[in-house]
């Protein structure tokens, strides 16, 4: 399934999708430094003109972090999202160090990242896992963005899709066809790596993650769920990305950390329409 291709060969696609750039801070920043960024953020994109009507903007601090990002946009009515950039699949209990999707709720999050390759591979989280954080996400009314992606390796021996559309179908096994989610491909090789996957590639496997979209969830599901990119996004790149029918947006890491040039990524529509 494709979306349609806008008139304008340079154009962005007109899908009706509203474009997500998100920004994945990882384990960096305390909260003092949190306010800061977001404040500059804020700032740098108001001075851009930002329209949240023609993107929307999301940032994901650590935990300890969220209360004051959460008190800073409600206070200065920011036109900024935020989540948390991980769940635990139980709701409450005795799991010390976990935080549940309820706690996150109570902080007005809106998304959650789940099943983020370094949680795979460093927290040794599974399919299943990944899946229940999932369903305890959407439990909460929280949006979970889910990653998924191959390493070098699956990509040599099972081909650029047969992976990330694994990952993507057992994640939303139980999951109901009218869940509100966010798909994020992130080709492990290139996290982190400055090596982007091509343009070309990335759209390759976000269609494939779209055909199986429709597959378990239903075309409609298939037309409105949102897949980003990820992987060594910078300003440079973000326009040829955001070319692309299947690719609604990014999940930024490294680059997210500099208010400026996150901003610039934001400010992606420019580029593309130029
Ligand atoms: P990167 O990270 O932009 O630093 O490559 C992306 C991510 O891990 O979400």
């Amino acid at each position: 399934m494709k979306a349609p291709r806008s008139a304008r060969r340079d154009a962005a696609p007109q899908t009706g999708r509203l474009p997500l750039i998100a920004g994945n801070w990882k384990m960096n920043l305390d909260h003092l430094q949190a306010i800061a960024l977001v404040q500059k953020l804020a700032w740098t994109l108001q001075d851009h003109g930002y329209d949240e009507r023609i993107v929307e903007v999301a940032v994901f601090p650590p935990f300890t972090d969220l209360r004051s990002v959460q008190t800073l946009i409600s206070a200065d009515r920011l036109p900024l999202r935020f989540g948390a950039q991980d769940l635990s699949p139980h709701a409450s209990g005795a799991y010390t160090g976990d935080i549940s999707g309820p706690l996150l709720k109570a902080l007005d999050a809106t998304y959650v990242i789940v099943g983020h390759s370094e949680r795979r591979s460093l927290h040794a989280e599974t399919d299943q896992v990944v899946g229940a954080k999932v369903r305890a996400a959407l439990d909460s009314a929280l949006v979970p963005v889910l990653c998924v992606g191959e390493t070098a390796e699956d990509r040599e021996q099972q081909g650029a899709s047969a992976v990330p559309v694994a990952q993507l179908r057992a994640a939303l096994d139980g999951v109901p066809a009218d869940a509100d989610l966010v798909v994020a491909y992130e080709p492990v090789w290139a996290i982190g790596s400055g090596q982007a996957a091509t343009p070309e590639q990335a759209q390759e496997v976000c269609t494939a993650l779209r055909v199986a979209l429709g597959e378990v969830l239903g075309a409609e599901a298939a037309d409105r769920t949102r897949i980003l990119y990820g992987g060594s996004v910078k300003r440079d790149n973000i326009a040829d990305f955001m070319r692309q029918a299947d690719v609604d947006g990014a999940l930024v890491g490294g680059a997210s950390l500099d208010a400026a040039g996150f901003a610039d990524i934001v400010r992606f529509p420019k580029h593309v329409t130029r």
